[in-house]
């Protein structure tokens, strides 16, 4: 837990991971803010900080109040929280964002449909600034509008860099737009990106050859969530889809690969979907990065076994700016309330104490 790991171009001091952790507390024009500077520079201990699902483009709001990084204004906030985080000597990546079909015509501009690889619906409501909505049926992207959309993924990578994040992790996980071509229960498509398995990864491929291109390949991460099935994600054949990207994966000699283990019950899932890290430590060559209800007794039992080489930390990060410090002297930890999860505002956000230090 506390010996250092070299990661691309950059030395980790530790393998506790900040899990990238979507607060909805961003300022207007979707800019980052101060008090987003002082959460995460109280963070800096850890080994990395992933910072929150940061939109590519205007199109991604599926979350009131979640920052983005596509024009001047976002990437001269963000240089507050790099700044900030440098300052503390700390490591900082930005997770980035496209929600696809997790989003309503009440987030668009001009009440647009939200885009995905196919018209299929998520089944449910979504809260929206007008309060809670039925999702909507999205518009299946045109084959000649994809390019588009990648080139998005690399202008906010290239702006991420210029803002001073030290990479950037593309998300390919819980259900968002990667994912939703990535999954033959959303992807229906009938062109290039859509039926086998390699034509639909073709979009994840382009948008990490896209993002490597600007950012550097040991700058840039992916994550991945081969067991969620939340937002009706679903595939008919996930090992074999899992294991086929993962396996690829090992050309491009990312920064890291991050794998979140299921949070709900998995009962009914075959046995490699119920702790992934294990069956594609054995696939992937490089860094990988563990995430999904770890403890600390857990998360060193699953370095030790070399399962993982970087154990992240959601919850615990939100209640424990110094998890790192608790963790090497045994102490005991803060509680997460969820209740302030996306509330807004200092509290929940800022008031977690540190050790011996009052609140
Ligand atoms: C409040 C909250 C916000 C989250 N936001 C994101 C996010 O922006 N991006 C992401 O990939 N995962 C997000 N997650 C998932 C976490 O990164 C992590 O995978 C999950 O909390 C499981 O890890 P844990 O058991 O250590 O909390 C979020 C989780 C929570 C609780």
């Amino acid at each position: 837990m506390f010996s250092s790991y070299r990661m691309g171009a950059i030395t980790l001091p530790n393998r506790i991971v900040m899990a990238p952790l979507t607060r909805r507390r961003a300022g207007a024009g979707f800019t980052a803010t101060p008090m987003m500077a002082a959460h995460y520079a109280l963070r800096a201990s850890a080994g990395l900080i992933i910072a929150e699902a940061t939109m590519v483009h205007r199109t991604s709001l599926g979350y009131p109040d979640s920052p983005g990084i596509w024009n001047e204004e976002q990437i001269q906030a963000w240089k507050l929280v790099t700044d900030a985080v440098h300052r503390e000597n700390g490591r900082i990546f930005l997770q980035i964002w496209h929600v696809g079909r997790y989003s309503h015509p009440l987030m668009q501009e001009n009440g647009a449909l939200p885009v995905s690889a196919s018209a299929v619906a998520i089944e449910g409501v979504i809260n929206t600034p007008s309060g809670y909505k039925t999702h909507v049926i999205p518009r299946a992207l045109e084959t000649a509008e994809i390019p588009e959309v990648v080139a998005w993924y690399a202008s906010a990578a290239a702006n991420a860099i210029q803002a001073g994040f030290d990479g950037v992790e593309l998300h390919g996980a819980n259900s968002y737009l990667i994912h939703q071509f990535l999954e033959d229960g959303v992807n229906r498509r009938t062109d290039t990106y859509g039926g086998s398995i390699g034509n639909r990864s073709r979009f994840l491929f382009e948008v990490v050859e896209a993002v490597a291109a600007e950012a550097g390949a040991s700058r840039t991460a992916l994550r991945l969530s081969p067991s969620y099935i939340k937002n009706n994600m679903s595939d008919s054949d996930p090992v074999k889809l899992y294991s086929y990207v993962i396996d690829r994966l090992n050309d491009y000699k990312l920064a890291y690969l991050h794998l979140t283990e299921p949070v709900l019950p998995v009962d009914h899932l075959p046995q490699y979907l119920k702790k992934v890290a294990p069956y594609y430590r054995k696939i992937y060559k490089g860094t990988l990065m563990s995430c999904g209800g770890y403890t600390y007794d857990t998360a060193r039992q699953t370095l030790e076994e070399g399962i993982a080489d970087l154990i992240a930390f959601g919850t615990l990060y939100i209640a424990n700016p110094d998890l790192v410090e608790r963790f090497r002297r045994g102490a005991p930890l803060n509680t997460a309330d969820k209740d302030t999860f996306y509330t807004g505002g200092e509290k929940g956000y800022m008031d977690y104490p540190l050790l011996n230090q009052p609140v």
